[in-house]
């Protein structure tokens, strides 16, 4: 039989950094992942991280490999059809940045220094299952190698994103959700060839587009495509074409189509389930919640989960203090209920909804005249973007 004073379901990025920074606490977790960290790691995810983000990885010894390979930002550009483009000026309006540095290169990070670290992640752990989350006694059973084992701990954090074992571990009785669905996706291609400089969201009559980048030698594009769409029907050729159609020319000119190493298709959906706390298990990161990507959230929702967590715990163990674990569902869920609402503020300003009528296009276009308008507007959105403080 197994103990720790923390079960951490899931291996991705909220769980590492919950057990990274649990362990620079003096707290012990043991991570139970499903798949292999090969697996793991042949995601391909997000890639702009907020400024709250990027301080605390170099707070907590993972920024060194950021600072080298990620991409400095004051901010993102939008190119409306047939108007200017306009920059969303973080580093004007609160003097803060942003970086382009990959999920992927997070993850390998986060796997590597809990590996030099002595961590024990668990991979392929098979049926996880939770008990006793409601008692002071909570137990995680799981297969792993074909023997059954038990994990005996304290606490259990729920980091095992949208499709996990935690979510639906906490009784429908206390549970609610909250869900806004997309008509449409996003079809996204990864590219060996230089990207452009910025990062450029595109709003066009045919539809949304977004470049962005992972490396001075690794691309990301996306385009909104229909929902169902098959990425048979995308060949190289045909997507780069619908893309540089929906940036204006001379930013079209600028993009180089490399070799397409990826190619896949993402549904965009709005999603929270309230509360991020029963009993003796909490959630974190997507677990609890999922944005479209518009936002750039997701992963910093899950960044800014796991420091409140961590807190939490760190008081609790350390100092015998609940405080911090009586408030954290609250105090992440006003953090997820402010990324949520830019996420889809976003999305549906920079989208072409197929059922828009000619009223809600002219409404459209007047915010986003009115956007670039107003430093007023700019600046509250600036704030939003780069990223809202952490609560004390
Ligand atoms: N048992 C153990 N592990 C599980 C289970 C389970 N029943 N179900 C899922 N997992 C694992 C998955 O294999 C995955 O590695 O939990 C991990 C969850 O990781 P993510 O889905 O990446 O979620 P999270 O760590 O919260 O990171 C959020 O990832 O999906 C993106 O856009 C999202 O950028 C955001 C970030
Ligand atoms: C990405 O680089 O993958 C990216 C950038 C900005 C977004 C979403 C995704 O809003």
């Amino acid at each position: 039989m197994l103990r720790t004073q923390v079960a951490i379901i899931g291996g991705g990025p909220a769980g590492l950094l919950l057990s990274h920074m649990l362990h620079l606490a003096g707290i012990d977790s043991i991570v139970l992942e499903r798949q292999s960290r090969d697996h793991v790691l042949q995601r391909i995810r997000a890639g702009v991280l907020e400024s709250g983000t990027i301080k605390l990885l170099r707070d907590v010894g993972l920024g060194e490999r950021m600072d080298r390979e990620g991409h400095v930002h004051d901010g993102a550009w939008i190119a409306w059809e047939d108007r200017p483009l306009f920059l969303i000026d973080t580093r004007k309006f609160t003097g803060r940045q942003m970086m382009a540095f990959g999920q992927t290169a997070i993850t390998e990070e986060l796997y590597r220094i809990r590996t030099r670290n002595g961590g024990q992640v668990i991979d392929e752990a098979k049926n996880v299952e939770l008990h006793d989350i409601a008692g002071d006694k909570p137990y995680v059973t799981f297969a792993h190698n074909g023997v059954e084992q038990r994990l005996d701990c304290g606490i259990i954090a729920g980091c095992d994103g949208f499709h996990g074992v935690s979510r639906r571990s906490i009784p429908a009785s206390v549970q609610r959700t909250f869900e806004r669905t997309y008509a449409f996706g996003w079809l996204g291609v990864m590219s060996e060839a230089a990207p452009l400089n910025e990062i450029m969201y595109a709003h066009h009559s045919r539809g949304f587009a977004l470049a962005s980048q992972r490396s001075p030698t690794l691309s990301r594009y996306y385009i909104q495509c229909d929902l169902g769409t098959d990425v048979a029907e995308w060949p190289d050729e045909k997507f780069w074409n619908e893309l540089k159609r929906r940036f204006p020319q001379d930013v079209a000119d600028r993009i180089v189509e490399g070799p397409v190493i990826e190619k896949s298709i993402a549904p965009l959906r709005s999603f929270v389930s309230e509360p991020m706390r029963h009993g003796r298990l909490f959630l974190a990161g997507d677990a609890a919640h999922i944005v479209p990507p518009t936002g750039a959230k997701g992963l910093n929702l899950a960044v800014s989960d796991v420091f409140f967590l961590h807190r939490a715990l760190e008081a609790w163990f350390k100092r015998g203090e609940s405080r911090y674990l009586d408030l954290y569902s609250d105090m992440a869920l006003r953090r997820v209920w402010s990324a949520e609402r830019i996420s889809w503020h976003l999305t549906q300003l920079l989208h072409v909804f197929p059922d828009e009528d000619p009223f809600g296009r002219r409404m459209h276009l007047n915010e986003f005249d009115y956007l670039r308008s107003s430093n007023a507007a700019q600046a509250a959105l600036a704030e939003q973007y780069v990223g809202l403080p952490f609560e004390d």
